[in-house]
């Protein structure tokens, strides 16, 4: 019997950016409901997940593109990478493939705590830096 890999969400997925954490919370249950779609609602959770991914990604790499971020390019080509496998996907499991379907939401479920780490996180960092002029906050410190 096959073990099913699953993709909850885990504190260590936060990268500290509201709207790039509610993105990501997104797609954990959107990958979740792909993972868990019968047959019948593989398409349907395909086109979900499209629909998110196009606009979380988008999202990213609007902020990415509206400044000097030094690791634009893979992070760019990393979201490119995922969109076309959705996009060939859906023509596949529209002729009838679904097995390509399941093992590409186990890829995604795989995929996303590694960029998040590796890529979301330093973006986040990157566009908080920038918005607080380049001036880390101390709090704590001045409360001792
Ligand atoms: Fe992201
Ligand atoms: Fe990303």
């Amino acid at each position: 019997m096959e073990i099913q890999a699953g993709l909850t969400w885990k504190p260590e997925y936060e990268v500290g950016d509201a709207s790039m954490d509610a993105a990501h919370r997104d797609f954990v249950e959107t990958v979740s409901s792909l993972l868990a779609a019968t047959d019948a609602e593989l398409p349907g959770a395909l086109s979900m997940f499209r629909e998110h991914a196009e606009q979380h990604f988008g999202e990213e790499d609007t902020l990415m593109r509206s400044g000097d971020y030094a690791s634009a390019q893979c992070h760019l080509d990393e979201h490119q990478a995922v969109l076309a496998s959705i996009r060939e996907v859906q023509e596949r499991v529209a002729a009838g493939d679904c097995a390509v379907g399941r093992r590409l939401a186990r890829e995604l479920a795989r995929w996303f705590p590694e960029h998040t780490v590796a890529m979301d996180r330093g973006l986040a960092a990157w566009a908080t830096k920038r918005r607080l002029g380049g001036h880390k906050v101390h709090f704590v410190s001045r409360l001792a």
